[in-house]
C-alpha cells in the first residue's frame, strides 16, 4: 500500500486519533455535504464503500441505505461494527486484490480519500471492478485531495502531507475513471474543510 505509516503520520492510524483530526479540520461538514450533494442515495439502495475507514459517513446515510464497508486496517473495521455494526456490513480487505464476486452488486459506490493511497493500476484496476458491480444508472463517487496550479501555497503544501503516496492533479483522477466509465464528472471543491485544500471528486455513471 502506498501509505505512510511513520513519524506523526503514524498516530492516524488510531481510530479515535482519526476521528478526532477529521472531527478537528472540519470532516463532519465534508461528510455532510458530499451525502446532500453528491452521494444523494435512493431509500433502499445497496452501497458500497470501498475504503470506509471507521464509516463515519454512515451519521449521514439514511438507515435504509444497505451498507457494505471495506478497508484495509483491522482497527478501523473493529471500531465501525463497534459504532454502527447493526448498520450494514464491515469488510477487512485489501480492496485491490479481493475476489470478483466479493464486492455485492450495488446502486452507489464510494471511494472517499482512497484513490490517493493506490497507484494507477491499482485505482485503474479498482475502479474496473467497481463499474462491473455496479447497476446500469448506478454512480461511482470519488473525493480525494487534489492538484491544481491555481490552488494557494497553503493548501498544495497541506496535500503534499497526506499518508497517500498518489495525490494527482484533478485531470489524472478523471482519466483514470475515464478508463471504464463514459460519464465522469470532475468536480474541484476549496471550501470543504476548515484549512485550505482543494478536492477533486469524480461522478462518475455507469
Ligand atoms: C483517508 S482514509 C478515508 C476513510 C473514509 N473513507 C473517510 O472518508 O473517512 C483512507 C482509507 O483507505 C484505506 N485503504 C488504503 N488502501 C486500501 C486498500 N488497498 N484496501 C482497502 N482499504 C484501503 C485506509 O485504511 C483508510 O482507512
Amino acid at each position: 500500500m502506498a501509505q505512510v505509516t511513520s513519524g506523526l503520520r503514524s498516530v492516524l492510524s488510531s481510530p479515535g486519533v482519526y476521528s478526532a483530526f477529521q472531527t478537528l479540520v472540519g470532516a463532519t461538514r465534508l461528510r455532510k455535504a458530499i451525502c446532500a450533494e453528491y452521494i444523494r442515495a435512493n431509500a433502499g439502495d445497496i452501497l458500497v464503500d470501498v475504503g470506509c475507514g471507521p464509516a463515519e459517513i454512515l451519521d449521514h446515510l439514511d438507515p435504509s441505505i444497505r451498507y457494505h464497508g471495506f478497508d484495509l486496517s483491522q482497527a478501523y473495521i473493529d471500531t465501525a461494527r463497534e459504532q454502527y455494526g447493526d448498520r450494514g456490513q464491515f469488510h477487512c480487505a485489501d480492496i485491490t486484490q479481493i475476489a470478483d464476486d466479493a464486492i455485492p452488486p450495488c446502486q452507489v459506490a464510494l471511494a472517499l480519500g482512497l484513490l490517493h493511497h493506490l497507484d494507477d493500476d491499482g485505482a485503474r484496476g479498482l475502479i474496473a471492478h467497481l463499474y462491473k458491480r455496479l447497476a446500469p444508472g448506478g454512480r461511482l463517487i470519488t473525493l480525494d485531495g487534489g492538484y491544481w496550479p491555481s490552488q494557494s501555497r497553503a493548501a498544495r503544501w497541506l496535500i503534499s502531507k497526506d499518508r497517500g503516496q498518489n495525490v494527482r492533479p484533478g485531470e489524472a483522477y478523471r482519466d483514470l475513471a475515464a478508463a471504464s466509465f463514459d460519464r465522469v464528472e470532475l468536480i474541484r471543491r476549496d471550501d470543504l474543510l476548515n484549512i485550505p485544500y482543494s478536492h477533486a471528486i469524480l461522478v462518475c455513471t455507469k
